[in-house]
């Protein structure tokens, strides 16, 4: 789904990105300059941000996504996450496009809808523009390599 402004939100959702919005402004980014912001939703009603943590070895740093999710999962284990929002400020004009989550955070997430059996839902915007929400894994990350797949020929 594609909407044109925060107002256009739900209350949740809308609430839910002004958290990442809030998150992003946190992010340790000293080399991309690329300001990540996360914010995931429990089903107790709960919020937990993250934001993008960089590292003067590259590819120690972790997505604001995973910061969020993983801090999440560590604390309220038992907890299904039902959504995610997601945005970023950067450093060369205002970011106009929905922030589309990376493959290994899609990963990570694809991982939360199975562990729970709860589908996540994840709002994506810039800092302005257009708004996209998406209300399942399965249409960000088409095929998934997930839980089920290795139970099948495996003896987890
Ligand atoms: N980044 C995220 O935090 N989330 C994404 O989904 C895309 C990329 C971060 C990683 C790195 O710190 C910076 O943005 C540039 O890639």
């Amino acid at each position: 789904m594609e909407f044109n402004s925060i107002d256009e939100l739900n209350d949740d959702d809308r609430s839910l990105l002004l958290k990442a919005k809030e998150a992003a402004k946190n992010a340790y980014a000293p080399y991309s300059k690329f300001k990540v912001g996360a914010a995931v939703r429990l089903a107790n009603g709960l919020v937990i941000i993250g934001s993008n943590q960089e590292n003067a070895v590259y590819p120690v740093g972790l997505c604001a996504e995973r910061v969020a999710l993983f801090s999440a999962q560590a604390q309220y284990p038992d907890q299904p996450i039902i959504a995610l929002a997601v945005t970023a400020i950067g450093s060369d004009g205002k970011i106009t496009q929905p922030v589309p989550p990376c493959g290994s955070c899609r990963q990570a997430m694809i991982e939360v809808e199975s562990r729970h059996n709860q589908p996540l839902r994840v709002i994506m915007q810039g800092e302005e523009g257009p708004i996209i929400v998406s209300e399942k894994m399965e249409d960000m990350m088409p095929l998934t390599f997930a839980e089920d797949f290795l139970k099948k020929y495996t003896v987890i």
